[in-house]
């Protein structure tokens, strides 16, 4: 099968198997068989995070597990949604309700249950803020398991499903802990000035989204007409040491606190010092507006892709001495 239309780069590459789970009881039947638990396998939520270098000679196991449940305790209201809803219709639903807390999340490509390996995070929020628990189908038992925040080890773009726990678990559904009086995060300098443009002083929790979604479709490429994965690149975050002696060469680099002493640098702004930006490379390239973005101008291969980045990463790497870490899902 074609999973052309499965990942937002929309590279043409085909998998051996392909199988769609609709109920979490699926996956027991489907691991009680010999063949399909000791094959190599991938799991697919929306595709929006992975470069594929080749064909994949696996199984390819797609989440369409949905459902929307809530609770409301007093003023908080725990949220719970199968794996498979799309990511961007449980925020529309909460926002609509008025459940506070993923308003700064919206539009944010994929599914659900993939929020949580990289937890998320745009705008001054992230998945961990908001993240309950969420419940998993370990392969190896063929039990599921609850997570609960403190055992997922939640980091900028990491947990413990990118670590210790790789490959071992299928998350099935996530619980948010939302509330019901709105704590809005409008920190991020651009939130704040869309706001002010739009004269609102007093912003509801729908304001914020629609302010939120307007930033990102002026800067980020829309997947469905221009294949990529938002940020190919984490953004790296270095010893104060190393950033001041960065900051001796290039005064204007572009920084963050990040804690414990260290520094958080833009990697958009790296690459884009390095003459990146908007750059056409045969029929990839970077995005004109947004330097972290890899794109597909059409066909393009995941292994021209790939080559790119390796030749961003030298690049940043000569001039920064910093290393740019992929934060797309590399296949194969
Ligand atoms: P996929 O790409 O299908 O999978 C990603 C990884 O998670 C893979 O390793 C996969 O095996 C694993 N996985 C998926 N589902 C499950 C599951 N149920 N159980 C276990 N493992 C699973 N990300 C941000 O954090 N912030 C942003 O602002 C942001 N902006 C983006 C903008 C654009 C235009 C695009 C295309 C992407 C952006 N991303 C952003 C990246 C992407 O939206 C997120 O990483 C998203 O969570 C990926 O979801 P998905 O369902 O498409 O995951
Ligand atoms: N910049 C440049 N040139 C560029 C791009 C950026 O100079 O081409 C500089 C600018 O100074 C800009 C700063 O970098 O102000 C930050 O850029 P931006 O606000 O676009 O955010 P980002 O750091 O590039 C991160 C996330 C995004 C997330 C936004 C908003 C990572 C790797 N990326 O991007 O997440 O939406 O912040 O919070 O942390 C994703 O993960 O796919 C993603 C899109």
């Amino acid at each position: 099968i074609s999973l052309e239309n499965f990942n937002t780069f929309g590279i043409e590459v085909f998998a051996r198997y392909f199988i769609e789970i609709n109920h979490p009881n699926e996956l027991i039947e489907l691991f009680m068989d010999p063949q399909w638990f000791n094959m190599e396998r991938l799991i697919l939520g929306g595709g929006s995070n992975m470069l594929f270098r080749k064909d994949f000679d696996g199984l390819v196991i797609r989440m369409n597990i949905r459902g929307i449940d809530h609770r409301i305790n007093r003023d908080e209201v725990f949220v719970a949604a199968g794996a498979g809803e799309v990511w961007n219709d449980l925020v529309n639903y909460c926002v609509k309700h008025e459940y506070a807390g993923l308003e700064n999340l919206s539009l944010i490509p994929g599914s659900v249950g993939a929020s949580p390996i990289q937890n998320i995070g745009a705008y001054g929020v992230e998945l961990k803020d908001v993240f309950f628990s969420c419940n998993a189908f370990e392969i190896a038992s063929g039990k599921f398991k609850t997570f609960m925040k403190e055992d997922c080890n939640f980091d900028y773009r990491d947990s413990v499903f990118k670590n210790d726990m790789k490959g071992q678990y299928i998350i099935v559904s996530v619980k948010f802990r939302l509330s019901l009086v709105p704590d809005l995060k409008l920190h991020y300098g651009a939130i704040k000035e869309e706001l002010e443009k739009r004269h609102i002083t007093e912003p509801t929790i729908k304001d914020v989204s629609e302010v939120v979604s307007h930033i990102r479709v002026s800067k980020l490429p829309d997947p469905s007409t221009i294949g990529n994965a938002g940020s190919f690149f984490k953004n790296p975050v270095i010893d104060k040491d190393e950033f001041q002696a960065i900051q001796s060469f290039f005064p204007d680099v572009v920084n963050y606190p990040a804690g414990n002493g260290q520094v958080k640098l833009a990697a958009g702004w790296l690459i884009e010092q390095c003459g990146w930006k908007g750059i056409i490379v045969g029929r990839t390239g970077t995005w004109k507006n947004q330097a972290l973005v890899l794109v597909n101008h059409g066909d393009a291969s995941g292994e021209e892709v790939y080559t790119l980045s390796s030749q961003i990463i030298d690049s940043v790497y000569t001039k920064f001495g910093v290393k740019l870490e992929r934060e797309v899902n590399i296949i194969g």
